[in-house]
C-alpha cells in the first residue's frame, strides 16, 4: 500500500490505470475510519483494479464554531484498516496544497443543498462539493463510494456529478450500524457513555416511524409528531430537524410513500449526529 501526500504524485499515479483501461475505485474520507468506511473499501476493492482511499479533514466544510480542530484523527489505525481492506493507495494531501493562498474557486450545488444539514450548517455543502470535485480531478476515479448515512451529501454529490458531467459513477452504500442500532460515525467517539445511551433514540425514532408506516400511516404531520415524541423523552437530546422528504430531490411532502426519506439530526451535548431511513427499503 502506497501512502501519497503530493497532489502531483497522485495525479501522475492515476494516469497509468486510465491509459491501460484499469478501473480506479475511490473512497474519499476524513479519516478515523470505522466499519462503515471498511464496507466502502471492500466494495471498492470488488469494483476497481486500483483502490484509492483519501484522508483529508476538509477545513472548508466546517463552520466557524464546529469541530474542525477536535475532529478525531488516528492515521496509524487508519492505515491498518485500509491495508486490511485491500487499499492500494492512501492519498493524504495537506491543507496548504489543497487550498494554497489565492485559492478562490468553489463548487456550489443549489436547491438540494439548501434544506436539512444545508440549513443548519450554511456553506457546508459548498465545502463538500468543492473538495470532492478537486479529489475527483486528482484521483481520476471511475467510481467513488459514499455512505448513505450522509444521505443529503450523497444526493448533493450525485447532482453535482450529473450537472458537471463528471465521468465518475457514484455508488451509495448502506448505513452500517452497531449491534444496538447506532449508526457508525467518526463523531461517535465524542460521546460519553451516557450520551452514547441517549444517542440510541435516533434508531428508536427511525424504528417507530417505520412501524407506523408498516401499519399504514402515511401522514407526514402524524409521523413527524410521533417521531419527535421519541426525542422529547430524552432530556439530553436537542432536535435539529426531523424531516420527511422526497428521496431524490429532497422536496417537502405531505404524505410518505416508498422512496421517501426520513432524515434526522440531533445534538447530544456538543455532538451533532445524523441518521436516516428510506421507507420501502431495509433499515
Ligand atoms: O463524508 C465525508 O467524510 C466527507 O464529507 C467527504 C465526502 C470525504 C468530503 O470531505
Amino acid at each position: 500500500m502506497k501512502i501519497i501526500n503530493s497532489i502531483f504524485h497522485m495525479q501522475a499515479l492515476a494516469v497509468a490505470p486510465e491509459r491501460e483501461g484499469r478501473r480506479i475505485a475511490f473512497v474519499p474520507t476524513m479519516g478515523y475510519l470505522h466499519e462503515g468506511h471498511a464496507s466502502l473499501l471492500r466494495e471498492g476493492r470488488r469494483r476497481g483494479d486500483v483502490l484509492v482511499l483519501s484522508i483529508f479533514v476538509n477545513p472548508i466544510q466546517f463552520g466557524k464554531n464546529e469541530d474542525l480542530d477536535s475532529y478525531p484523527r488516528d492515521l496509524e489505525r487508519d492505515f491498518q484498516l485500509a491495508d486490511a481492506c485491500g487499499a492500494d493507495i492512501v492519498f493524504i494531501p495537506t491543507v496548504a496544497d489543497m487550498y494554497p493562498s489565492g485559492f478562490q474557486t468553489t463548487v456550489s450545488v443549489h436547491d438540494i443543498a439548501l434544506p436539512l444539514c444545508g440549513a443548519s450548517r450554511p456553506g457546508h455543502f459548498d465545502g463538500v462539493a468543492t473538495v470532492v470535485t478537486k479529489l475527483f480531478n486528482i484521483v481520476r476515479p471511475d467510481c467513488a463510494l459514499f455512505g448513505r448515512k450522509d444521505y443529503q451529501q450523497l444526493a448533493v454529490i450525485r447532482q453535482m456529478t450529473a450537472d458537471l458531467n463528471l465521468p465518475v459513477e457514484i455508488v451509495g452504500m448502506p448505513i452500517i450500524r452497531e449491534g444496538d442500532g447506532l449508526a457508525m460515525s467518526s463523531r461517535n467517539a465524542y460521546l460519553s457513555s451516557s450520551e452514547r445511551q441517549s444517542a440510541l433514540c435516533l434508531f428508536r425514532a427511525l424504528t417507530r416511524a417505520r412501524e407506523l408506516y408498516s401499519a399504514g400511516e402515511r401522514s407526514v404531520a402524524i409521523l413527524a409528531r410521533e417521531t419527535r415524541a421519541i426525542f422529547e423523552k430524552e432530556a439530553a437530546v436537542v432536535i435539529d430537524y426531523v424531516e420527511f422528504r422526497d428521496g431524490v430531490l429532497l422536496h417537502e411532502l405531505e404524505n410518505v410513500d416508498a422512496g421517501t426519506v426520513l432524515a434526522l439530526a440531533v445534538k447530544i451535548g456538543k455532538t451533532r449526529l445524523i441518521d436516516n431511513t428510506v421507507f420501502g427499503e431495509e433499515l
